[in-house]
C-alpha cells in the first residue's frame, strides 16, 4: 500500500487556520461520548464530546474539554457531578442530537434518570458510563480542561462508537 505523507512545518509565530487545525487532529481516532448534568431545577443539561481522555489512575481521573462558547458552561462549571456516557455503534443519532446547536431540545425524546451520585444520565443502552466528580477547571486557550474523578461506573461489551476524519463509523474496518 502506498502512504501519501505530508509535511508541513510550522513557524512559532504562524497561525494555524481553523480548518487545517480540524484535518490534523481528525487523523486522531477517538470514541464518542455524551457528557451530563443538570443545573437548577435538575434542568437536565449535555452535549456530545469527543476530547474525553484517561488522565490519572491515583487518584483515578479523566479529562475532556468544554468550549467557552458552550451555552452549557455555567452548569457544568458548577455542578457537583457529571456522567459521561461512553457510545456504542448503534447511537449515531443519539451521538448527532446532542450535537446540535439547540441545546434545550436535545433531551426531548430521551428518559432520563438520576445517576448514583445524584446527577441527571440517560436512560439508554450505553458502551460504558462514568459517574464523576467535578474534581478542577482549568481555562486554556478557548476551552476549559475539566477534570473529572471516578466515582461509579458500569461498562459493556458493546461495540464502541467511533470518530475519524469528521464522521461517525460503526466498525474500524469502515474506516
Ligand atoms: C463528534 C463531536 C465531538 C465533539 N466534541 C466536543 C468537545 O470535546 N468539546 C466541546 O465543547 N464540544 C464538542 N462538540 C460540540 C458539542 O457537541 C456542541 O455541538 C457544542 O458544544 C454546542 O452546544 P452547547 O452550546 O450545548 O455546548 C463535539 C461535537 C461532535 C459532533
Amino acid at each position: 500500500m502506498h502512504i501519501q505523507q505530508k509535511c508541513e512545518c510550522m513557524e512559532p509565530e504562524m497561525q494555524i487556520q481553523q480548518k487545517e487545525f480540524r484535518k490534523l487532529l481528525g487523523n486522531f481516532v477517538t470514541g464518542v461520548t455524551i457528557i451530563t448534568t443538570h443545573g437548577f431545577m435538575n434542568k437536565p443539561c449535555g452535549l456530545t464530546v469527543n476530547s474525553f481522555n484517561s488522565l490519572s489512575l491515583d487518584p483515578p481521573l479523566i479529562l475532556w474539554s468544554l468550549s467557552l462558547k458552550s451555552t452549557s458552561k455555567n452548569i457544568f462549571l458548577n455542578c457537583s457531578n457529571y456522567v459521561i456516557h461512553i457510545l456504542s455503534s448503534e447511537q449515531i443519532e443519539i451521538a448527532n442530537s446532542f450535537a446540535k446547536k439547540n441545546s434545550q431540545c436535545r433531551f426531548d425524546n430521551i428518559r432520563t434518570k438520576f445517576s448514583p451520585s445524584g446527577t441527571t444520565m440517560l436512560d439508554i443502552e450505553y458502551k460504558a458510563w462514568i459517574d464523576c466528580k467535578n474534581y478542577r477547571q482549568y481555562i486554556e486557550g478557548d476551552h476549559l480542561i475539566m477534570i473529572g474523578k471516578i466515582q461509579y461506573y458500569n461498562y459493556s461489551n458493546a461495540e464502541p462508537l467511533v470518530f475519524y476524519n469528521g464522521d461517525f463509523y460503526e466498525k474500524l474496518s469502515h474506516i
